[in-house]
């Protein structure tokens, strides 16, 4: 199939699922009343979904050695603006989640008529799924530059469930954690609930970490563990977490990465250059990926996975459970309790696929022309705040943050929205001590303010970039964030 247009993939999806349930209930079906013959039936039904699953070659666009803008579902749907009128949406909050792949729809469609459950049942579609959803694991594995003989992969939900799973499973009441002032609150928030003490490293006048602080922090005081965002998503900074993960190592704690924001943005390799940069836990969330079915994964060191017992429990996990005790499980299944999120997992394996294919090189130089062109358009604007490094912009992913002078940061975004369809984020992006850091407001500023009855939080406007976002799309939100600067 040499590509295949949003409207097609919608239309063929409405009529396909049925199409394939029939086609599989006729395979098993003509096959009852032999067990031998069954599992025949069943092989080749799994053979045809995957041939189907497989058939779906991505389209790159020659000029952008991108994927096509018709691999992704939705981009050229319209939405209807305040006057009544409608237009083609520019996403540009793509920070918070990514339109799904075609890929990865379809791949739901394929593999639904042989859903059965994961790691359960006997059932020729429990078997069938099991062993599909077992076989993303290493696809994501390689996705991540994680040796399958060293790490394991254990589906989760987004990576703010990732690091709840994590740090409950690693913190002790005493447990030391450092982590960051520019981290998103699931990597600050839950490790303030299960550590005994959190540090931070403090972010400069730009955002940008300190990074001279972790080597004095972590001699300071025994840390046990540190968790670092391996990308922002308000500032875009990529960290040097391998640099992190050897003072983490060196000092005996344990290095964390919280993937979220560089998962789709640049290639991510939890090997280091040595061994003592490898990174011992990662999270990440697909629908920042291109797949919002709510899969993620945890990808941890197995030694350490096996080691520690999530606070997240349920079956799945155990061996045997009698009164009062409980044998558990290896890892992957000691960290995934309750029947996991099968689809997640197989529309995550799409996106990792598809990524993987166009490769890194095309998206990371396609992000920093887009980048380049905003930040050179918005500071232009008279009455225009950019946040952040706007000079040096080679350690960024395409986000970046403003405000227009006077006008509240919610009328810019619901203005873009409703006069051009531009979609954006408003506010402080779960990530509250770095916006405030970066709007320069000290903790005693809003504290002083925060009960007050006409207080209104601080706020930015955020444009977040993915790979299908076009020059054209920056264009219409410089013009439209000019007009609104003008009043
Ligand atoms: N999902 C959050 C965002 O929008 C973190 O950046």
């Amino acid at each position: 199939m040499a590509g295949i247009t949003r409207r097609d993939a919608l239309k063929v999806g409405g009529l396909s699922v049925a199409g394939m349930a029939a086609a599989f209930l006729g395979a098993c079906g003509s096959q009852a009343g032999s067990n031998a013959a069954t599992e025949a039936a069943t092989s080749q039904a799994a053979n045809a979904t995957s041939a189907s699953a497989a058939a779906h070659e991505l389209t790159i666009d020659q000029n952008s050695k991108l994927l096509a803008r018709s691999e992704f579902i939705g981009l050229d749907e319209e939405v209807q603006l305040a006057d009544g009128t409608k237009k083609p949406a520019i996403n540009f909050d793509n920070g918070a989640t990514t339109p799904s792949l075609v890929s990865a729809l379809e791949a739901i469609q394929t593999h639904l008529p042989m859903y059965g459950s994961i790691g359960r049942g006997k059932g020729q579609k429990s078997g069938w799924s099991t062993e599909q959803f077992n076989n993303v694991r290493p696809v994501v594995l390689d996705f991540f530059g994680a040796p399958a003989d060293t790490y394991t992969c254990a589906f989760s939900g987004t990576a703010t469930d990732g690091l709840n799973k994590i740090s409950g499973a690693l913190c002790e009441p005493d447990s030391v954690v450092l982590t960051t002032r520019s981290e998103h609150h699931a990597n600050d928030l839950t490790w303030r609930a299960h550590a005994g003490e959190v540090r931070y490293v403090e972010v400069d006048e730009l955002g940008r970490l300190r990074m001279e602080e972790f080597e004095q922090q972590l001699a300071d005081r025994q840390v046990n563990i540190v968790s670092v965002q391996a990308a922002s998503n308000v500032t875009g900074y990529v960290h040097d977490v391998h640099e992190i993960a050897r003072l983490a190592h060196e000092a005996g704690a344990i290095m964390v990465v919280d993937g979220a924001q560089i998962a789709s943005h640049r290639a991510f390799s939890l090997k280091g250059e040595t061994e003592d940069q490898d990174i011992d836990f990662f999270v990440c969330s697909a629908h920042k990926m291109y797949a919002p079915f709510g899969g993620g994964c945890i990808i941890g060191k197995t030694s350490l996975m096996n080691e520690h017992v999530p606070a997240y429990r349920g079956g799945g996990m155990v061996d045997v459970v009698t009164d009062y005790d409980v044998t558990w499980l290896e890892s992957p299944d000691l960290w995934e309790a309750g029947s996991p999120n099968y689809l997640g997992a197989i529309t995550l394996g799409k996106s990792c696929e598809a990524l993987k294919q166009v490769g890194f090189g095309a998206i990371e130089a396609h992000e920093q022309t887009l980048l380049r062109r905003a930040l050179d358009g918005l500071s232009q604007i008279s009455g225009v705040t950019l946040y952040a490094d706007s000079n040096s912009i080679e350690d960024r992913v395409g986000v970046l943050t403003f405000n227009v002078d006077a006008v509240p940061a919610a009328d810019v975004a619901e203005r873009l929205a409703n006069e051009w369809a531009i979609a954006v984020r408003q506010g402080e992006f779960c990530a509250h001590p770095l916006c405030h850091r970066l709007m320069g407001y000290t903790d005693e500023q809003i504290l002083a303010e925060r009960d007050k009855p006409d207080f209104s939080a601080p706020a930015m406007v955020r444009v977040s970039m993915g790979m299908y976002n076009t020059e054209q799309d920056v264009d219409t939100l410089i013009e439209a964030v000019g007009k609104i600067a003008q009043g």
